[in-house]
């Protein structure tokens, strides 16, 4: 038995496939629920049993919500259908789950047994987003590449350099969206914490769709340069212009919050210029500005979007030692040819 004044430990489980907001608005109200939130994780062998083989491996998929800001310990190999044991042997009080029934592959309820025990309770899950619908985005970009005849991966630069100038252009995927963005929302995910006096502040900026391992293992990297970490995130016309094709998969919105649910950030600008100018060094009082693994796009083919910090010499590169991009993680769900 627990002491009075223990902490109330809540138990979340769950696949974290392809982890997204949605799943890190699940773990912040099971915060607010208690004291700490501790994540059970299925084995790539327990959802292969279930429901087919993940898109992501166990130890991605750890890694993705032991970056989620509102996790305080993760557990791999929760059982499917969530017992009373595993609730004790991790000290837990109750467990949390979104409001949608779950059932195992023979029609089970997969909290029927915490349900009776009454240690279960529930949040609401977040509507307009989930794996089937950005998988199904997914799909429908790399099936408009054959349309046009084009290799599949193939950048369609005449729609793209369109998109750049026409600022009512919109990615006509991320267009269907049926998420529904507002300022609560933000400030549940944001921290609401301005930078300590003195403190380092580092900037980073960058498209950040369908955050993935390699977006957290640079933010990682970038935090640990300062102690205040500010990322800008392109606009969605923006992005086209230089990742072209029907990129980004999610739009601005959904990227500020998956941005924002990672525990490495501080504060993001929602459409942060493609270029880092005097005036954004100034304003957000910025000593040092970093980059990835990846290319760096030249505006219109020409300018550095780096020269400014460059010349100040605050500009760094970072080798965030992964290889996930989110043209790989496309290129993974078609060779899984999932059926979702
Ligand atoms: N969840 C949520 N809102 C969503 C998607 C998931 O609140 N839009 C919650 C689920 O209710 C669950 C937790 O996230 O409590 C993790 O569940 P998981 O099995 O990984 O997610 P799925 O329900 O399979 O979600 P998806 O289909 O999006 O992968
Ligand atoms: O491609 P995107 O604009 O989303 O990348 C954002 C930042 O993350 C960039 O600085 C990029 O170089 C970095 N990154 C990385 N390693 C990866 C993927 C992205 O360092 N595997």
């Amino acid at each position: 038995s627990k002491e009075k004044d223990a902490d109330v430990r809540v138990w979340c489980d769950g696949c974290y496939d392809m982890v997204h907001f949605g799943h890190a608005n699940s773990l912040r109200q099971a915060k607010a629920l208690g004291d700490k939130v501790i994540v059970g994780i299925h084995t790539d062998e327990e959802i292969t049993k279930h429901k087919g083989p993940p898109v992501f491996t166990e130890e991605e998929r750890v890694k993705m919500v032991k970056g989620i800001k509102w996790v305080d310990e993760v557990v791999l190999g929760a059982p499917y259908v969530t017992t009373l044991e595993v609730l004790d042997q991790n000290n837990c009080d109750f467990c949390v789950h979104g409001d949608d029934i779950t059932m195992t592959a023979e029609g089970v309820d997969t909290y029927h047994l915490v349900k009776s025990a009454n240690r279960y309770k529930e949040v609401k899950r977040t509507a307009g987003v989930s794996t089937t619908d950005l998988v199904g985005r997914m799909l429908l970009l790399t099936r408009n590449h054959f349309r046009q005849g084009s290799a599949e991966y193939d950048i369609e630069k005449e729609g793209s350099s369109n998109m750049g100038q026409d600022s009512a252009a919109k990615s006509p995927w991320t267009g269907c969206s049926q998420f529904l963005p507002t300022t609560q929302k933000i400030i549940q995910f944001s921290d609401g914490k301005s930078p300590n006096p003195g403190d380092k502040i580092v900037y980073v900026a960058g498209a950040f769709d369908l955050f993935h391992v390699g977006h957290l293992d640079f933010l990682e990297k970038a935090r640990k340069l300062g102690d205040y970490l500010i990322v800008g995130l392109h606009t969605d016309p923006v992005v086209n212009s230089y990742k072209g094709s029907n990129y980004p998969i999610m739009n601005l919105h959904e990227r500020v919050l998956s941005v924002l649910a990672c525990k490495f950030v501080n504060e993001v600008v929602i459409g942060a210029p493609y270029c880092v100018t005097e005036e954004l060094l100034e304003h957000f009082k910025i000593d040092v500005v970093c980059h990835g693994r990846t290319p760096i796009a030249l505006e219109n083919g020409k300018i550095d979007p780096y020269a400014v910090p460059k010349t100040r010499a605050i500009f760094e590169l970072i080798d965030s030692g992964n290889e996930m991009t989110t043209e790989r993680i496309v290129e993974r769900i078609i060779s899984h040819r999932l059926e979702y």
